[in-house]
C-alpha cells in the first residue's frame, strides 16, 4: 500500500519545530524510526535529516489514521498532519522532546522491509554490511551529520577562495595520462581503437595551463583517480581542494591557505588557530621526528647518539655507523613502568618497518635493559642527558641505515603515544613542511623520480647542484600536515621550458619521450608563462580528521573498499562482448576462462 501525498505539503523538517509552534497545524514527512502501539494509543518516532519528533495517534484521531498507525513499521515513509502540543512526559534527550504532534491525518507513502541493521547512531554492524546497504547506512544520524559537515566545509571553501579572488574552473575527466606517481585508470577510446584516455590523478597540468591563459587564481573541488593500494586514508577516487596562483612565490601560497585554515577551524570547529603556522624544513622534520609528516601533539623527539656509541663493543651499533647509518633513540616518559611483554611487542612493531631490533634501557640508578652487556651506567646517563630524560623514562634505540632508523623510530614514536594515551583527539596541530628534496632515487628502476611531481621547481640557490649533485637539490615544495597526516601538498612550478626539459631528462625521459608525453605543455611554455604555484588539499582527509572518523570511507557517501570495488553496486562488473568488440578489445583467454568458470559456480 503506497499512498499519494497529493494535497499534503510538508511544513518543515521534524526537528525544526519547537515550543513556539505549539498550537499550529503542521504536516511532517519522514521515516518511522520506531512505532509503539499501546492499544488505542500509538506513538511513532518520525525521523528525517534534521532529527526526530514524536507523533501521537489516540482515540481522538480519525479512525482511518488509527488503523494506519497500527500498520506502520520501522522505515516506512509516512506523512502526518496534526496539531503540535506540549508533551506530557517530556524527553530531555530529544531536541524536540518538549512537544508532540497529535495526528489528524496519516498516510503511508511507502512501506519497508525490516532493514538488515538498526538505523541508529554508532551501530556496531560489520562495515561490509553497511556498505552493501549504503543507502540505509546513510540514513543513520552520525553519517548524516558527517555528510552535512562535509557540505558546510565545501561551501566555506568555495566562499573563502571566491572572496580571495579565485575562479572555479572545471577541467576534464578524460585526459592524456599525467604522471603523479600512481597508476592511472584507463578508459579505452572507441573512436581510436587501441588508444586510451586516463582519468586525472589530479588536474595538475590543466591548472598550470590556466595560469598561462591568464586566469591567475584558480580553484576547483576536483575529483581525482589513482589506482593504488588503499589504506585507511586513501581511496581510488577522492576529492581535492585544488588551487593554483600566478605571480606568486611560496609565501603567497602559504599566506592564502593559512587564511583558509584559520577560517575553517574557526567556523567549523570553533577553534582559533594562531598564524603563522609553525614550519619545519624536511631535513629538520626527519631529524627530529623521523617523518615528513610529524604529529606535533607528541613529544619524544629523536636523538642521534651515534657519537656516544661509535666505539661501542655492540657490533650492531658500530657496524651501522661504519656503514654510513646511525644510532638514534627516543625517550618515553615514565616508560620504565612498561612490562617486558609490552617492550617486546614494541620490538616486534619496529620490525614491520624493517628495523632489525629495538634496544632498550631504563633511566634508573641501576638501569635495566637489553644491551647492558655493552653499555655502562655512565653511558646510559649520557644518553639520558641528550634526551632530556628523567629517572623512570625508557630509552628505545634503533641502529641501521638512516632511512630505516627514521622510519622505525618515527612510527614507534606515534605508536607509543597511542598506546600510552599521550594525546587528545580534540587537539589540532598544523604545520608546514618545506624544502623537500626535489628528487628521490628509485632503487628498483635505478633512476631518479620526482619527489612531488616533475613540474616542481628547484630552489634557486640549489640550481647549480642540478648538474653536480641532483640528489642534494631542494625543491620549492611544501606540505601541510595535521596531526601526523598529510592534508595537502603543493609547490612553485617550473615555468621555463628549458628547465622543464632539463627536469625531464634528469628523470630519465629522452627529449623524444618528453615531447611525446608532455608535448602540449612544452609547446604551451613557448607562449608567455607567468611564474606560478599552487596546492591541493585532500578534502576527504580533511573531513575525516575534523569528524574524528576512523576511516576515509566514513566521510564519502559511496566509497570503495580495500580492493577498490563497490559493495553496493558490485562495480567493477563485466560488460557485453559487443561492447568489447566496439572498443577493439580482446580479453586474455585465461581471464575469459576464469570468468566463465566463476559464472558457472
Ligand atoms: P598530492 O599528490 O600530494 O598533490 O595530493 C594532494 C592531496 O590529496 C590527498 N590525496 C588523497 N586523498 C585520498 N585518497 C588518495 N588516494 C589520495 N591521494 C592524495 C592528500 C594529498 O596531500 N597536483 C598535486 C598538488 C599540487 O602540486 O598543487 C597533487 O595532487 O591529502
Ligand atoms: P642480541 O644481542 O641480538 O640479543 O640483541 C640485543 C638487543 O639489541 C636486543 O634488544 C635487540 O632487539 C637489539 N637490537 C638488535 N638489532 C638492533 C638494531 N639494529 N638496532 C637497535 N637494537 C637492536
Amino acid at each position: 500500500m503506497a499512498e499519494s501525498m497529493q494535497g499534503m505539503k510538508r511544513t518543515c523538517r521534524c526537528a525544526e519545530l519547537d515550543e513556539s509552534m505549539i498550537g499550529q497545524q503542521l504536516t511532517l514527512m519522514g521515516w518511522c524510526h520506531k512505532q509503539r502501539d499501546l492499544g488505542g494509543l500509538v506513538f511513532i518516532t518520525l525521523r528525517d535529516r534534521s532529527g526526530e519528533v514524536q507523533l501521537l495517534i489516540d482515540e481522538t484521531s480519525p479512525e482511518d489514521a488509527q488503523a494506519k498507525a497500527a500498520l506502520v513499521r520501522s522505515e516506512f515513509v509516512i506523512a502526518a498532519t496534526g496539531t503540535l502540543r506540549k508533551r506530557e512526559a517530556a524527553n530531555p534527550n530529544m531536541k524536540t522532546g518538549q512537544v508532540e504532534l497529535l495526528v489528524t491525518e496519516l498516510r503511508i507513502l511507502s512501506e519497508s522491509l525490516t532493514p538488515p541493521f538498526y538505523i541508529e547512531e554508532e551501530i556496531d554492524t560489520k562495515e561490509s554490511l553497511r556498505l552493501k546497504y549504503r543507502y540505509l547506512d546513510l540514513r543513520r544520524p552520525d553519517m548524516q551529520s558527517k555528510m552535512m559537515l562535509r557540505h558546510r566545509i565545501t561551501k566555506l571553501t568555495r566562499d573563502y577562495y571566491d572572496e580571495s579572488g579565485f575562479l572555479e574552473i572545471e577541467t576534464p575527466m578524460l585526459i592524456r595520462s599525467t604522471p603523479e606517481g600512481a597508476r592511472d585508470y584507463l578508459v579505452p577510446s572507441r573512436v581510436f581503437p587501441g588508444q586510451f584516455f586516463a582519468l586525472p590523478q589530479s588536474p595538475q597540468l590543466y591548472k598550470q595551463l590556466l595560469m598561462l591563459s591568464g586566469y591567475d587564481r584558480y580553484i576547483q573541488i576536483a575529483r581525482c583517480f589513482r589506482d593504488e593500494d588503499l589504506r585507511a586514508d586513501r581511496q581510488p577516487e577522492f576529492t581535492q581542494i585544488d588551487l593554483e596562483m600566478a605571480f606568486v612565490d611560496m609565501e603567497d601560497v602559504i599566506a592564502v591557505n593559512e587564511g583558509y585554515l584559520k577560517r575553517l577551524f574557526s567556523e567549523i570547529m570553533g577553534i582559533e588557530i594562531e598564524l603563522p603556522l609553525p614550519r619545519l624544513s624536511w631535513h629538520e622534520a626527519m631529524e627530529r621526528y623521523g617523518s615528513d609528516k610529524p604529529d606535533l601533539r607528541i613529544g619524544m623527539e629523536l636523538k642521534n647518539i651515534s657519537d656516544l656509541v661509535a666505539d661501542s663493543s655492540f657490533k650492531v651499533f658500530s657496524d651501522a655507523i661504519e656503514n654510513g647509518g646511525s644510532v638514534r633513540m627516543i625517550a618515553v616518559p615514565d616508560g620504565s613502568s612498561l612490562s617486558r611483554k609490552e617492550i617486546d611487542s614494541l620490538g616486534e612493531f619496529v620490525k614491520t618497518y624493517r628495523a632489525k631490533g629495538l634496544a632498550w634501557l631504563t633511566v634508573e640508578e641501576k638501569p635495566r635493559g637489553s644491551i647492558l652487556k655493552f653499555v655502562d651506567t655512565d653511558l646510559v646517563q649520557k644518553m639520558a642527558e641528550r634526551a632530556g630524560a628523567q629517572v623512570g623514562d625508557l630509552l628505545l634505540i634503533v641502529a641501521d641505515k638512516n632511512e630505516v632508523v627514521f622510519d622505525a623510530l618515527g612510527q614507534l614514536r606515534c605508536e607509543v603515544a597511542k598506546r600510552m594515551n599521550m594525546y587528545s583527539d580534540e587537539d589540532y596541530k598544523l604545520l608546514w613542511v618545506t624544502d623537500f628534496p626535489l628528487l628521490e632515487h628509485d632503487e628498483e628502476a635505478g633512476r631518479y623520480v620526482a619527489k612531488h611531481h616533475p613540474f616542481t621547481s628547484p630552489k634557486d640557490e640549489d640550481m647549480e647542484l642540478l648538474e653536480t649533485d641532483p640528489a642534494a637539490v631542494r625543491a620549492k615544495a611544501y606540505d601541510i600536515i595535521l596531526n601526523g597526516t598529510e592534508l595537502g601538498g603543493g609547490s612553485i612550478r617550473i615555468h621555463d621550458q628549458k628547465l622543464q626539459q632539463k627536469m625531464f631528462s634528469l628523470l630519465g625521459f629522452s627529449e623524444e619521450q618528453a615531447w611525446n608525453r608532455f608535448g602540449y605543455l612544452l609547446e604551451a611554455f613557448k607562449y608567455g608563462v607567468p611564474p606560478h604555484g599552487g596546492l591541493a588539499f585532500g578534502l576527504d582527509r580533511l573531513v575525516m580528521l575534523l569528524t574524528h572518523s576512523e576511516s576515509i570511507r566514513d566521510v564519502i557517501a559511496f566509497p570503495k573498499v580495500q580492493n577498490s570495488s563497490c559493495l553496493m553496486t558490485d562495480a567493477p562488473g563485466d560488460v557485453d562482448q559487443s561492447q568489447l568488440e566496439e572498443l577493439g578489445l580482446l580479453l586474455d583467454p585465461k581471464i575469459q576462462q576464469e570468468m566463465e568458470g566463476s559464472e558457472q559456480d
